[in-house]
């Protein structure tokens, strides 16, 4: 009986590691966007540099591949791109479960958490009580915060938490704070189901409303969550974006982020226009929200997934990615200010060997796969147009799955087509073609695509149009031909292999 127990034992010990047995290169497998070894994960939280680290928290469940109850994970890198897990930040408490919010470096100390002159990380996030929503009181969503004084390792939650009291909206979370240096105060941005709420603070404790934003402006096919307020200078003017991430209800159906452009006062947020702009058009980059205290630069990143299907993508032992890290900017088109989202410089670290081409015609198709010889299918590609015209950018494999990205002229949209790209029955919309416009009126196009094991990254017209899609190919996309039925000129090509960072 004893042998059999023990020999139970050693079957179900192997069977439970060999579900979490991770080496990163299992098919599917990100190589350089970061993903948990194992198990779920979703929205990035808590993005705060620090003493030269990034810090990456983010919604993750220990326990299983499936969303559940809410902890923060965390990682940390020095580059953006080779990232290091490290044990769980935050653990549901009482309170409930620790939904989505942010980190920052309350350098005055006005939180009276820091000790010996050592400013603490204060993290603020949503409290979700899953006893309560089941009473449907609409009370269930409070805001809590926790503070580190030993850079991000191990956080001690507030003992007076929450510290912002729900007023009765049931859906009210995903804090986003920032020092408000002209008044000295600490803005909160947060998600209240169809608006924006701005409260503001002395100390993260006590937190008064000033206002909301946008229940008449923007997209409201679905609710309104992570949210993030940030200026930036544009022509000598500051200029204040307002993100906000929805679900569903994106420009190409599901969750996506839009933002709009305008003032802010300390208070009150004025919109230029009421008008929805995109943040990208693809269905794969939600809750995007910036690092904190990282100067004048806004560095946004994404959980690469939609909710329409995260729950149901096809990898083992873990889900969901991260997009890269994009810097933000702006740019004035036709009298409209656009964001641009551009890849941080930090993707350098992963270039290895890369071509050259000028002055290339393309009459039909360019056939690239001998010359990239690339076994990996991680790489970047940046080409320049002088003119606009049609192109398709195809990556293939053995198998013949395909993933395009293209432009179409007649139309004016970029898009990526993904029916054909692998794997796609798991979920009956996830085989589709995502449009987006292009919003540059430039006559010369700047592309910039990055690919890695299961998602390509679009960044056309310097980051005017970005589109972001995931894909599950059966082999590796070795293959990569350019083509064009109105045939194209392209005057400069680069291409560069990129290395694995994740191991
Ligand atoms: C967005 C979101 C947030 C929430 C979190 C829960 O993806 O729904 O609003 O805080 O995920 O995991």
């Amino acid at each position: 009986m004893k042998k059999i127990i023990i020999c139970l034992f050693l079957i179900s010990a192997f069977i439970g590691s060999q579900s979490v047995a991770q080496n990163f290169k299992e098919k599917y497998r990100p190589q350089f966007h970061f993903t948990p070894k194992a198990n779920w994960m979703n929205d990035p939280n808590g993005m705060v540099y620090h003493n030269g680290i990034y810090h990456l928290f983010y919604q993750y469940y220990p326990d299983d591949k499936i969303w559940g109850p809410m902890h923060w994970g965390h990682a940390t890198s020095k580059d953006m791109f080779t990232w290091k897990e490290q044990p769980i930040a935050l653990f549901p408490d009482s309170l409930g479960y620790i939904f989505s919010g942010s980190a920052v470096l309350d350098v005055n100390n006005t939180s009276g958490f820091g000790k010996d002159g050592k400013a603490p990380l204060v993290a603020i996030f949503t409290l979700h009580d899953p006893v309560q929503e089941k009473q449907n009181t609409g009370k269930h969503e409070t805001q809590g915060i926790a503070y580190s004084l030993d850079d991000g390792k191990t956080w001690m939650k507030y003992k007076a938490n929450p510290v912002l009291q729900n007023p009765g909206i049931s859906d009210f979370r995903d804090p986003k704070v920032r020092w408000f240096e002209p008044q000295k105060k600490w803005i909160m941005t947060l998600a209240t189901k169809d608006r924006i709420t701005f409260y503001s603070s002395p100390d993260l404790k006590s937190w008064t409303s000033e206002s909301n934003f946008g229940a008449d402006a923007g997209a409201h096919g679905g609710v309104w969550e992570c949210p993030d307020l940030f200026p930036i200078m544009h022509n000598g003017k500051q200029v204040w974006v307002l993100v906000v991430n929805i679900n569903p209800g994106g420009p190409n159906k599901g969750s996506a982020g839009q933002y709009f452009l305008g003032d802010f006062d300390g208070k009150t947020f004025t919109a230029y226009s009421k008008k929805t702009k995109w943040l990208d058009f693809g269905t794969d980059n939600y809750a995007a929200v910036t690092f904190s205290n990282t100067g004048n630069r806004n560095i946004l990143v994404g959980w690469m997934s939609n909710w329409q299907y995260a729950n149901q993508v096809p990898t083992d032992p873990w889900r969901s990615a991260n997009t890269i890290p994009r810097e933000l900017g702006l740019k004035t088109v036709n009298q409209e200010i656009f964001l641009t989202s551009i890849p941080v410089k930090e993707l350098d670290v992963l270039n290895t060997t890369s071509f050259d081409l000028k002055n290339v015609k393309i009459k039909d198709k360019l056939d690239l796969t001998e010359k990239t010889k690339n076994k990996t299918g991680l790489f970047r590609l940046d080409f320049d147009l002088k003119n606009a015209g049609d192109f398709s950018v195809v990556l293939a494999n053995k198998e013949g799955n395909e993933l395009i990205v293209g432009y179409d002229k007649k139309a004016n949209q970029y898009y990526i087509d993904r029916t054909k790209s692998g794997k796609t029955d798991f979920e009956k919309g996830f085989a589709e073609k995502h449009i987006a416009p292009r919003i540059s009126i430039d006559a010369n196009m700047s592309i910039s695509i990055i690919a890695d094991v299961a998602s390509v990254e679009l960044f056309a017209d310097n980051g005017l149009t970005a589109m972001t899609d995931i894909f599950f190919p059966e082999s590796i996309m070795s293959e990569l031909y350019i083509k064009s039925t109105t045939g194209i000129t392209i005057d400069k090509l680069k291409y560069t292999v990129l290395k694995a960072s994740m191991e």
